[in-house]
């Protein structure tokens, strides 16, 4: 009879053991909120690119993928366009609230005026179209052109290039 009781209480009280092992102490909880604060700080002091310095790659790309769609080599626009969109993605993740666009965030301006342009390139280069490429490169200038106008920065205008700025990546594509 005992030894039933003895069983009945030590069944009852396991799993409050667990229970009380689970929940941190406050000693662990005061830890836990100061590593939390650490990790806060050294995401703040990581690397975060400036929007200036990631428009210089976005223009790099641009012409890039210009030169390498005029040459016909579809590879390499295909690759191009993926870079760019990447290069677009990156702009929006670490520049997301740029005091550029405010009230707007660009976060939700990029996409919304990328999106189009990108999806028209893609068909373009996929299809091996040099007409529909030029067509869908000019919609993308035309699209980063808009941002800076939004942006008030008017004398941003992009176009076409007609110089390539590196010539050490061959465009023309492989025979
Ligand atoms: C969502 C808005 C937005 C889009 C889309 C956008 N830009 Fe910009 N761009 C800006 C802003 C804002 C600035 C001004 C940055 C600053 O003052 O630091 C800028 C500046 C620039 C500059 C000037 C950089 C310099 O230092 O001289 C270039 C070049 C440029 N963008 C290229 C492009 C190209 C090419 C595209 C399209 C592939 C593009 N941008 C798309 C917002 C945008």
């Amino acid at each position: 009879m005992k030894k039933t009781a003895l069983t009945i209480l030590a069944l009852l009280l396991f799993p409050c053991a667990t229970v009380v092992a689970a929940a941190p102490a406050a000693g662990d909880r005061a830890e836990i909120q100061a590593l939390r604060r650490q990790l806060d700080e050294l995401k703040k002091s990581g690397y975060r690119p400036e929007l200036g310095e990631q428009m210089l790659i976005l223009q790099i790309r641009h012409a890039r993928l210009w030169f390498a769609g005029e040459a016909e080599n579809w590879n390499l626009a295909t690759y191009e366009v993926q870079e760019l969109k990447e290069a677009l993605d990156a702009v929006a993740k670490y520049n997301a609230d740029d005091a550029n666009l405010q009230p707007l965030r660009l976060a939700d301006v990029m996409p919304a005026m990328t999106r189009g342009p990108i999806a028209d390139l893609r068909k373009a280069v996929d299809s091996k179209n040099k007409a529909a490429f030029e067509k869908a490169f000019d919609g993308l200038s035309v699209a980063c052109t808009g941002c800076h106008h939004v942006a008030g920065n008017d004398m941003l205008v992009i176009q076409r290039p007609e110089t390539p700025l590196l010539d050490n990546l061959r465009v023309a594509p492989p025979r």
